[in-house]
């Protein structure tokens, strides 16, 4: 008999076939059960008649518990009404009786469902979750590929932070000093476009976050992408292609998932090129008016996020912000005072999900902001060099997968985006 997996069920319509899975519901009407019955794959209904099967295949269903898992044999058949494929169980057999699960039908609070993290991935949000994360990374790495990107990896012990001081994780490093968790490839996947002009990077990077939004994790995965020849402007093209690309895949390969999630897409559906634009400067004066305390040099929050994007059916770029709250590497304008720099900010309230901008090609310009900032030269010089041997203007940006995966599940909290989620409060399992 033929092992399938119940995504392919359809295909199997009349036959005799063998499906490995886990009961995650059952109920049972005298002499018929009914099993729900989930491989990873998808979800089947299993049908059991006690008049159909061995005595021993009817006890071993007499005994069945939740999350059980269970080999059933039988043949294939359509609903009667609906486009869904059953089994006519023949054969029943149980691979490990489950002990009584400790996920419930009952609303369990985050903080429970978090320390079962290991059995609540099970969970038919939580499958869908992170089936559309699954897809998000391949249409990252799909795009990438199709525009000439080459992929190299960044390291994750550095001697240098990146994203400034504030967030490092640090620790000892044998007779070398301190080394860091890296909080972005970027700085090294620079390096790598004087080997072959487009690149990015995509794994874990790490912030000592003190914040305790729904947007943080102190472990994250980014994609850092970056090009040499590509200035401030073309680099945000390249972000709103990437967006749309991935989104496009997401609303055709994801349509189950996103149902199960209750994702209304309609918004997602709208989503196309151009996005919206705005100086940092402009975004703070829509902001003042609509009655936010924000400043002229501050950062934007989650709520003035949420504010400014409020009647956008698209993302909005918040480009050009003050150079002194931004970092080291962007170059700025010719007024010396403005970054080249661009966060893009998510519709439906779901905040920042890229950060990007032109990097300082100058050396002399670069080995200034060094100095001022007092970060360490020896641990810069390498990054330095770079602008010493065939500098080019370039550009990159980082996308947070987790923002995004959250933003496309509609999950407002990012603790659900990533299978382990780890925070300040949270390191485990
Ligand atoms: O804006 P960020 O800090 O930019 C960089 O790290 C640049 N070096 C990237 C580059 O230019 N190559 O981080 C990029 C993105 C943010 O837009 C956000 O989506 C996400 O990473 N992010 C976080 N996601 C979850 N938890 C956190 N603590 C995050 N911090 C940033
Ligand atoms: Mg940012």
């Amino acid at each position: 008999m033929i092992k399938i997996s119940v995504e392919s069920a359809s295909k199997y319509e009349g036959k005799e076939v063998k499906i490995p899975g886990w009961v995650y519901n059952f109920r049972s009407s005298g002499s018929i059960y009914f099993l729900q019955v989930r491989d990873g794959s998808g979800f089947i209904q299993a049908i059991v008649n006690k008049a159909e099967v061995s005595d021993k295949a009817w006890s071993a269903c007499e005994k069945i518990t939740l999350e059980s898992s269970v080999e059933l044999s039988g043949k294939i058949s359509k609903h009667p009404k609906k486009e869904e494929y059953e089994l006519q169980v023949s054969d029943i057999k149980i691979t490990q009786l489950a002990e009584e699960y400790p996920i419930g039908k009952k609303d369990h609070g985050p903080d429970f469902l978090l320390d079962m993290r290991h059995l609540w991935l099970r969970s038919t949000k939580q499958w869908a979750i992170q089936r559309v994360r699954n897809t998000i990374i391949n249409s990252i790495y799909e795009f990438l590929n199709k525009e000439g990107y080459i992929k190299i990896d960044s390291p994750i012990l550095t001697p240098n932070a990146c994203e400034g001081t504030t967030t490092l994780f640090e620790m000892d490093y044998f007779d070398l000093g301190k080394a860091y968790l890296a909080q972005s490839g970027q700085l090294y996947i620079e390096a790598a476009i004087f080997s072959h002009g487009k690149v990015f990077d995509f794994g874990p990077v790490f912030r000592a976050e003190k914040s305790k939004t729904r947007r943080h994790l102190t472990e994250f995965w980014m994609m850092d992408a970056e090009a040499a020849n590509v200035e401030h402007e073309e680099n945000m093209k390249i972000q709103e292609e990437l967006i749309c690309f991935i989104i496009k895949k997401v609303l055709a390969e994801n349509q189950k998932e996103l149902e199960i999630l209750e994702r209304d897409v309609e918004p997602l559906k709208k989503i196309r090129p151009p996005f919206g634009r705005m100086t940092h400067a402009e975004a703070v004066k829509k902001l003042q008016k609509l009655g936010s305390d924000i400043k002229e040099d501050d950062d934007l929050g989650g709520d003035d996020e949420t504010l400014l994007t409020k009647d956008s059916p698209v993302p909005i770029f918040v480009e050009k912000w003050p150079a002194k709250i931004k970092a080291f590497y962007m170059k700025r304008d010719a007024s010396g005072k403005v970054a080249l720099c661009d966060d893009l900010i998510a519709i439906e309230g779901f905040g920042e999900i890229i950060g990007g901008s032109q990097r300082e090609d100058d050396y002399d310009t670069l080995l200034k902001r060094i100095k001022e900032q007092k970060l360490p030269l020896k641990d810069f010089q390498w990054y330095l060099d770079l602008r010493k041997y065939g500098s080019v203007p370039h550009s990159g940006f980082g996308v947070g997968l987790e923002r995004l995966v959250g933003w496309l599940c509609g999950t407002p909290h990012v603790r659900e985006t990533i299978p382990f989620p780890r925070m300040i409060n949270r390191l485990r399992p």
